[in-house]
């Protein structure tokens, strides 16, 4: 059986950049790759790269479990577990640095940009691409699903595969990145110039999806657009309307050419109060479930069974990649 990867950080609440960016992607990706079996977990190690409060990612890491669970994932084909109980996450990590340029880390994008926010730098942000690249070369994924931002990373990680493979003949499977055609970066409702992101100090960028259907609403209908009053796409003259477009087509799977020739006559008022709408309807069995799994001790067996069954991959690669470095006593 192929294997799917990918993972999130628990480093707040989840906002629906990251759901059409990833979990809807998963969601699809597990009822149409039905020979597949999905990895999926959530990136705790990743979170601590820059200080974290321990009850507060105890809190987000359940929060998250049950969003995944919540959006609509099936048990079936799924291994969903906490990166940090898996140890061979941190030793394939270290393995890798050994296989990784510091130009190629410096080269990073993300890595600059939360760089410059930090008062002092971990070693840790800087060498995250590694614990990435192990995530998914340990599971040999085939695919990751991720949004726009991260491929940089699975470049890296594809680069990093090879490196090593032309040394220990296709050691790993070489992944291949799935970017939604749609949704890939979701921007900040505030200031469309810039990603939603779950870290942004002003709560009116984004949607959670856990708020209130009025406090969605209130979001959209203030979400910065221009004074044109013309409804098309044009990313560069009008990224606040783009934006929403983007935002109705992921959650419609439409494309932006359909939406578009929906609303050419229409008015903005029309256009954002539509959009609420269908984000409410959208977001509300979302809801639901959460509030039902948060209660139940359905989450911990889930997370106990996933991380049975990631162990055993996982430390068997991990072993197997130290016995061709030649590392420890040949057994
Ligand atoms: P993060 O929340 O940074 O751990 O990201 C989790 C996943 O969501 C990654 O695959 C990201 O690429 C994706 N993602 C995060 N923010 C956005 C956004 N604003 N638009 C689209 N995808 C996103
Ligand atoms: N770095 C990713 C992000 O910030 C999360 C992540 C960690 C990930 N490990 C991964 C995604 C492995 C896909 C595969 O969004």
């Amino acid at each position: 059986m192929k294997h799917i990867v990918s993972g999130i950080q628990p480093t707040g609440s989840i906002n629906i950049g990251t759901y059409l960016g990833s979990i809807k992607n998963f969601v699809a990706l597990q009822n149409s790759y039905k020979d597949h079996h999905f990895y999926l977990f959530i990136a705790d190690l990743h979170a601590i790269t820059i200080p974290k409060d321990r009850l507060k990612l105890r809190k987000m890491i359940k929060e998250l479990a049950a969003i995944y669970l919540a959006c609509g994932l099936k048990e079936e084909r799924l291994s969903l577990f906490i990166q940090s109980e898996i140890p061979a996450h941190s030793q394939m990590s270290y393995l890798i640095q050994c296989f990784t340029y510091m130009g190629e880390l410096e080269r990073m994008t993300q890595y600059k940009d939360k760089a410059q926010k930090q008062a002092s730098v971990s070693s840790a942000l800087f060498t995250y691409p590694t614990l990435m690249a192990g995530d998914i070369l340990l599971y040999d994924a085939e695919y990751v699903p991720v949004g726009d931002d991260q491929k940089q990373h699975l470049e890296l990680t594809r680069d990093i595969a090879q490196r090593i493979n032309h040394r220990f003949e296709d050691f790993f499977k070489v992944p291949k990145p799935l970017i939604p055609k749609v949704g890939a970066r979701i921007m900040s409702l505030a200031d469309p110039t810039v990603k939603m992101s779950k870290s942004d100090a002003n709560v009116k960028s984004r949607i959670e999806l856990l708020d209130d259907d009025n406090i969605i609403r209130k979001r959209i209908m203030s979400a910065v657009t221009d004074s044109e009053g013309k409804i098309y796409y044009d990313k560069v003259n009008k990224p606040g309307l783009a934006n929403l477009m983007t935002l109705m087509g992921a959650v419609k799977n439409e494309s932006l050419a359909a939406i578009e020739a929906a609303y050419q006559d229409k008015t903005y008022q029309t256009f954002k109060e539509d959009l609420a709408t269908l984000v409410i309807d959208h977001l509300r069995p979302i809801k639901e479930r959460y509030q039902e799994l948060i209660k139940s001790d359905k989450l911990d067996d889930i997370l106990e069974k996933g991380r049975i069954e990631a162990e055993k991959i996982a430390r068997k690669k991990v072993m197997k990649f130290n016995h061709k470095l030649g590392l420890g006593r040949k057994k």
